[in-house]
């Protein structure tokens, strides 16, 4: 599969979830077969674990999915991209990074690289989405702490970021 452009090789354990072979780290976690190839992306976070929250949200072949619910196999021979992916080190941020970041999208921080994959998704589809198609954009990520205004205002800011 390919990670964040980088070809990698599948997990030797099949029943590794994608979340975890993203997160996990062999540095980390140990030697043992099962963890020798995950890649330590802990930018992608967990929290449900049973395909509820969104938190663990990155792009498959360029479309949202929850890497809880996969199978890191199931990636062979596709495209991942996590929330690393979208702006590499010293470089200016994603338009929907850049976006969360003025309009405070970001609240509580755990859940922010879940709504950001689902954003940088829902842009795709709809560069200039309605406030309905933001709503169902975002309807997969849970906000616990504080509200959606801040983020919803974040995703018209992006489809503005985007065209610039
Ligand atoms: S951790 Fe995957 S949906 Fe909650
Ligand atoms: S912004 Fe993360 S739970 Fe509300």
């Amino acid at each position: 599969m390919k990670v964040n452009g980088v070809a990698h090789p599948a997990p030797a354990d099949s029943r590794r979830l994608l979340s975890d072979h993203l997160r996990h780290d062999l540095g980390l976690t140990g030697t043992s077969d099962h963890l020798r190839h995950d890649l330590g992306l802990t930018g992608t976070h967990v929290g449900c674990e049973h395909g509820v929250c969104g938190c663990c949200t990155v792009l498959f072949d360029g479309a949202p999915v929850r890497s809880c619910l996969m199978l890191a196999v199931q990636a062979e021979g596709h495209e991942v991209t996590t929330i690393e992916g979208l702006a590499a080190p010293g470089a200016p941020l994603h338009p929907v990074q850049q976006a969360f970041h003025e309009c405070h999208g970001l609240q509580c921080g755990f859940c922010t690289p879940g709504f950001v994959m689902s954003v940088v998704g829902l842009l795709r589809e709809h560069p200039n989405p309605t406030p309905d198609q933001v709503d169902e954009g975002i309807s997969g990520n849970l906000c616990r702490c504080t509200g959606y205004a801040s983020i919803r205002r974040a995703v018209h800011r992006a489809s503005e970021l985007s065209k610039k």
